[in-house]
């Protein structure tokens, strides 16, 4: 495995070494503007069941594939209605993904034998350039162990994957620091399998209409789901961890006062940043920068080897939605909101 430091200037020579190890069924960690992705030529079979390997990713759960362009999609996937069309018009290159019916060359290994695959095309420079380097298909999940919080620094990465891959290219944090808003279009309307930087409002500003999946925020036993991820524990780190939502200021900070001793690890604003504990971890004060670090300091409050660790929510408007679907899942549905 070869770490790659990338920044502005992208050296042709490293991306050419890239492209040959995508191209000859190689695995390949990359930076998108949402995550990182552990991405493999979208073709290619044998390599696409590496990447299942290396994250130890259950087979029923499919894959993105992300393309350098919007005029690349339809050689994969069709594109059926004016709706579609919008989405695609109004948030590609971006952090979403629109799940189209797939065409016969994505395989099904890809797919997880639906018939609909899910199509992102990054604004990241680095994943862009990847992609348009003879315009290549990658599947690429997040870079984490199954069930972990999803890679938004190499630091966090190099401890899973150091000898699961080909090269990771490290192009700092990534921005946003949540996955992709991931939609499907439904008898006609938009509906959010997982909510994420474009929000419900964004889509419903341009369609006019949008609805929410009814898994967002329960867990799903059994029974049928839009999206197979749903059913996997996500997110979560490794200590038993609560998570508090208390639309009242003053009272959630009660809360957190009355709750919080010194063997537990507080991850929070501002507000709460003299309340007792061992260690207060601050995930900062708007909802861009909670989203941009909330998978880093999931993972950091572990290291303190906490008796519990208590997160505070946010209002579910806007990012806050899916800042609350993944922290929600992260807890095991251990929460307080009211
Ligand atoms: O931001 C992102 O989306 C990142 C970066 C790397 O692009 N990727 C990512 O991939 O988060 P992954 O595999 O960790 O999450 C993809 C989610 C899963 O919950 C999966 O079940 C769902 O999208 N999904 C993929 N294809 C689908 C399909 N055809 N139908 C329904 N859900 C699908
Ligand atoms: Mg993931």
């Amino acid at each position: 495995m070869k770490i790659l430091k990338w920044n502005n200037d992208i050296d042709q020579k490293e991306l050419k070494l890239v492209n040959d190890a995508l191209v000859n069924g190689g695995l390949v960690i990359f930076p998108t503007e949402t995550v990182y992705g552990l991405g493999a030529l979208a073709t290619d079979c044998e390599a696409v069941k590496k990447i299942f390997i290396a994250k130890g990713r259950a087979q029923d759960n499919p894959l993105i594939v992300h393309l350098s362009s919007c005029e690349e999609i339809e050689k994969y996937a069709y594109i059926d209605n004016q709706i579609e069309k919008k989405l695609i018009d109004a948030f590609m290159p971006g952090p979403f993904t629109l799940i189209l019916r797939k065409k016969d060359n994505i395989p099904s290994v890809v797919s997880a034998n639906l018939d609909t695959v899910g199509i992102r095309i990054p604004s990241n420079k680095i994943a862009h350039e990847i992609l348009s380097y003879n315009c290549i298909p990658v599947a690429a999940p997040s870079a984490n162990a199954s069930g972990k919080p999803s890679g938004t620094n190499v630091d966090d990465i190099i401890l899973e994957f150091e000898d699961k891959v080909d090269y990771i290219i490290d192009g700092s944090s990534t921005d946003i620091g949540l996955e992709s808003t991931v939609v499907k279009v439904i008898d006609g309307v938009p509906v959010i399998l997982r909510p994420g930087f474009i929000t419900k409002e964004d889509i419903l500003e341009v369609i006019g209409k949008v609805k929410l999946s009814d898994h967002l925020f329960t867990k799903v036993e059994n029974g049928p789901v839009e999206s197979p991820g749903m059913k996997y524990k996500h997110y979560a780190p490794n200590t038993l961890s609560e998570l508090i939502y208390i639309k009242n200021t003053d009272e959630r900070i009660k809360y957190f006062k009355e709750n919080s001793n010194c063997n537990m690890v507080i991850i929070g604003s501002s507000i709460l940043s003299y309340i007792k504990c061992k260690k207060f971890l601050y995930y900062g004060d708007t909802l861009e920068e909670i989203s941009h670090n909330i998978f880093k300091l999931l993972r950091e409050a572990d290291k303190y080897k906490p008796d519990k660790i208590l997160i505070e929510g946010v209002d579910k408007t806007g990012l806050g939605l899916a800042i609350m679907n993944r922290l929600i899942r992260a807890t095991g549905y251990n929460y307080i909101e009211r």
